[in-house]
C-alpha cells in the first residue's frame, strides 16, 4: 500500500461528445467511498470542446480538468483556429499537457514547447510535461541523452518547477501494449528526478488494469498519464484502486 501522494491524469485524446461526459458518473461515485480519497489528485484532459461542459458537471467533485495543449501566445491574436491559456483558464482547466509525443510528431519544437510552457505557468495553469525517447533512440542507447536535451530546451528559463509535472512517455510504448523492462523504468525516472528535483515524474504509456502492479513495485514513481484506458471509467477507476490495495 502506497502513502504516496499520486496523479492520475486522463488524457482523452481526440475522443469523445457531450455523450461521454456521462461516464464520469462512475467516478465521482466511486470517489465519495473510497477511503484513499485524499491520498491523490485526478486530473481529466478531454478535448478543447469538452473542457467547459466536463468543469462545469465537475465543480463540486475533487476532479480537476485539463487541457492537452495550446497556442504559444498567452493573450488574445488573429490566430485562426487556435486556443490561448487565458481561453483555457476561463473556461475551468486547471492542468494543461504540454509537448505530448504525438504534438512533437506533428511538428512542435522543443522552443515551441518551452514558449508554451512558460504561457502556461504564467497564467496560473500547472503543467503536464512530456518527454520520451523513440524506439529507435532506445535501440541507439541514447535515452538518457534525449531526455536531457528534451528537459533542458523545454525547461529553459523556467524557475517555478513544482508547478511542473513530468510525463515520462517512451513513444514506443503509447498505445502498443508494450511497456518498459521495469529496472530500465527506474533508471530513467530517477534520471528525470536528478535533473528536476521540484518536479512530480509520472508514467505514460500503455497503463491499464493489469499492468498497474508492476508499476506500483516501482515506488518512485508519483502517478500515471493514462490514454486509451482512461476512456473507460471502470478501467481508471481499476487503476486507482489497485494502486492503494
Ligand atoms: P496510452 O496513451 O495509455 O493509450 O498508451 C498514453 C498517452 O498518450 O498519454
Amino acid at each position: 500500500m502506497t502513502n504516496k501522494y499520486m496523479y492520475f491524469i486522463a488524457n482523452w485524446k481526440m475522443f469523445g461528445g457531450l455523450n461521454s461526459l456521462k461516464s464520469l458518473n462512475k467516478v465521482i461515485k466511486f470517489l465519495k467511498s473510497f477511503k484513499k480519497n485524499k491520498l491523490f489528485e485526478i486530473i481529466y484532459c478531454p478535448p478543447f470542446t469538452l473542457i467547459g461542459p466536463m468543469a462545469n458537471k465537475l465543480k463540486f467533485s475533487k476532479i480537476k480538468v485539463g487541457a492537452q495543449n495550446c497556442h504559444e501566445s498567452k493573450s488574445y491574436g488573429p490566430f485562426t483556429g487556435s486556443i490561448n491559456v487565458s481561453m483555457l483558464k476561463d473556461i475551468g482547466a486547471k492542468y494543461i499537457i504540454i509537448g505530448h509525443s504525438e504534438n512533437r510528431q506533428a511538428g512542435e519544437t522543443d522552443k515551441l514547447i518551452n514558449s508554451k510552457i512558460k504561457s502556461s505557468l504564467k497564467s496560473g495553469l500547472k503543467v503536464i510535461f512530456c518527454i520520451g525517447e523513440t524506439f529507435s533512440e532506445r535501440r541507439k542507447k541514447i535515452t538518457n541523452q534525449i531526455l536531457n536535451k528534451q528537459i533542458k530546451a523545454g525547461l529553459k528559463n523556467i524557475k517555478n518547477r513544482n508547478k511542473i509535472l513530468i510525463a515520462y512517455e517512451p513513444v514506443w510504448s503509447i498505445g502498443t501494449g508494450l511497456i518498459p523492462k521495469s529496472q530500465d523504468l527506474f533508471k530513467s525516472i530517477s534520471f528525470i528526478k536528478k535533473k528536476c528535483k521540484k518536479s512530480k515524474v509520472l508514467y505514460g504509456g500503455s497503463v491499464n488494469p493489469n499492468n498497474i502492479n508492476i508499476f506500483k513495485a516501482i515506488k518512485i514513481i508519483d502517478g500515471y498519464l493514462i490514454g486509451s484506458a482512461s476512456q473507460n471509467s471502470k478501467k481508471f477507476i481499476d487503476i486507482i484502486k489497485k494502486s492503494y490495495n
